[in-house]
């Protein structure tokens, strides 16, 4: 690359924190108008590294270059005046205001005395049409999607004019859809000559929209190299440090009898309107029965209604036989039934709780865990160790808070703890979202052994790779019920993608 063509170089940047070097010595660069990963696992320093470059955090050694210029970059603001932009994983805008109001935050227009509200809104339009962002920018931030909120913030980087986007794992929080408008947006920027440095995990999205990548383990540079001269097989063996495998090491299911049968279950959403259709589905013991389909077609519901979340209007459930519909959330955890719920931080684990005490959160009221009527410290510490070993959580130690734990560590204390369990069912939902190629690898093994111990799961996953992989039966959700129950070794994506939007129908083998 010609000195003049590069947009950011970072040479030997060293940043310690306490107990850690998040940074060793890394250097790589950027061309002008490339999008450039950057590609590692959960805590490989990544962040750090971008934050060095937007100004948040000062690094302890090295130099930074922007447009061939050696920069001292002391604070966001110095950033931004060097065209810089970030967007972070977690979005900062005020849920009151508008669009724009968000936009214009801090850098407000003047005519005279007041604010130039008309004039920021037709620049905010403009931005938004050039690169196809389709931004509404009178519209309440809490009245607009995830998806759009982080064009909002989109959209505020290139209003203070920046050329050089950093994007914190951005696709983290999208569905497959609004990944791909996410990539589209991307590769518009580019050719409108922007450069972009795009943080992810995620091989697809590299392999899909990016001209570099650099990889990053354990602070430092282990490769740069051109996407047009990788595959994601060497991309994935350099972020982990050894062979990783994408297809799931399984034998032939042996399934056995039904354990958990829904028949004719209705029940409504949130705001009233039938979510669930007369859907009957039937679990057996030693089978992952993966649940497709679009977000939104009633699966949140099915899952709500499987764990005492949601009331079902008709229909009923059964687990072993017995009536669970309308049990409670603890009724239908003690019918050994385990959850492994979408939302981790919010639903499956208390942040501020340790590692200790979140891996007994269902079974502290058993008397293992009490001496007379206290919880028995000792005991959970020992039981929490086990656990860390026998689900390689890398965690300090088992009194570390939660909330210090990388996604997957917090992933797989949840898994520890409703595997651990011993249930007859298993409800995974989403048990891989936001997670690295190791933690991915390492779940998936762990469902499939329990699908191998003849427990019965479900599988709900938006990812359609991860529910093809591991699933041995599938059944396609669209609008309420249940369109049809596939082979996944018969069937193929396009095949259940048809079904998914509700435009092919295969006779399922239940047909109740
Ligand atoms: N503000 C901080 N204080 C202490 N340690 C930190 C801080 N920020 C990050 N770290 C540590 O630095 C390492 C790299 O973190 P990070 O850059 O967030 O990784 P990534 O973005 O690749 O997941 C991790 O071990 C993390 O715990
Ligand atoms: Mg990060």
């Amino acid at each position: 690359m010609q000195q003049e063509h590069i947009a950011v170089e970072m040479l030997g940047i060293t940043k310690r924190f306490p107990g850690i070097v998040a940074n060793d010595s890394i250097s790589f660069k950027v061309g002008k108008g490339e999008i450039h990963a950057l590609l590692g696992e959960n805590g490989a320093g990544k962040s750090t590294l971008m934050n060095i470059l937007f100004g948040l955090y000062q690094p302890d050694e090295g130099e930074i270059r922007i447009n061939g210029r050696s920069v001292q970059i002391a604070d966001p603001k110095t950033a931004i005046e060097l065209g810089i932009g970030m967007i972070h994983q977690h979005f900062m805008l005020v849920e009151s205001y508008t669009v724009v109001q968000n936009i214009i935050l801090g850098t407000e227009p003047k005519k005279g005395l007041s604010i130039d509200y008309s004039r920021a809104e037709h620049k905010v339009r403009e931005l938004s049409e050039r690169y196809g962002l389709q931004v509404e920018p009178g519209q309440l931030i809490g009245d607009i999607s995830v998806g759009m909120q982080q064009r909002v913030e989109i959209l505020k980087t290139l209003y203070r004019g920046a050329d050089i986007l950093i994007f914190d794992e951005p696709t983290a929080v999208l569905t497959p859809q609004e990944i791909q408008d996410l990539m589209a947006i991307m590769k518009n920027m580019v050719n409108e000559g922007k450069t972009i440095i795009l943080i992810t995990h995620k091989l697809k999205e590299i392999m899909a929209v990016c001209d570099g990548v650099t990889i990053i383990r354990r602070g430092k540079v282990i490769d740069s190299v051109s996407v047009r001269e990788t595959s994601p097989d060497e991309l994935a063996s350099k972020m982990v440090g050894r062979q990783v495998s994408f297809a799931v090491d399984k034998k032939e299911a042996n399934p056995q009898e039904a354990i958990l049968k829904l028949h004719r279950v209705t029940a409504l959403d949130n705001r009233g309107i039938p979510a669930l259709k007369q859907l009957s589905l039937e679990l057996r013991r030693g089978e992952i029965l993966g649940i497709a389909g679009v977000e939104g077609n009633g699966q949140r519901e099915l899952i709500e209604v499987l764990t005492g979340l949601r009331r079902v209007q008709s229909g009923e459930i059964r687990l072993h036989g017995k009536p669970v519909h309308n049990a409670t959330p603890r009724q239908i955890a003690e019918s050994r039934v385990g959850y492994i719920p979408e939302d981790r931080q919010k639903r499956g684990l208390v942040l501020d709780f340790t590692v200790s005490e979140n891996s007994v959160l269902k079974s502290y009221y058993f008397p293992d865990f009490r001496r007379h009527t206290f919880l028995d410290y000792d005991k959970m510490s020992r039981h929490a160790n086990r656990l860390i070993r026998e689900f390689d959580i890398r965690t300090p130690s088992e009194h570390t808070p939660a909330r210090a734990l990388s996604g997957g560590n917090q992933q797989k204390i949840i898994i520890a703890r409703e595997v651990d369990g011993d249930p007859d069912v298993l409800i995974a939902t989403q048990p891989t979202r936001g997670l690295d190629v190791g933690a991915i690898e390492f779940i998936h093994k762990k469902l499939v052994e329990q699908r191998d111990k003849g427990k019965a799961v479900l599988l709900y996953s938006l990812e359609l790779d991860e529910i093809m992989n591991l699933s041995d039966r599938i059944a396609v959700m669209y609008e309420g019920t249940i369109v049809g129950i596939v082979d996944p070794r018969t069937t193929d994506e396009q095949q259940i993608g048809l079904m998914m939007s509700g435009s092919a129908v295969r006779q399922g083998e239940e047909s109740t």
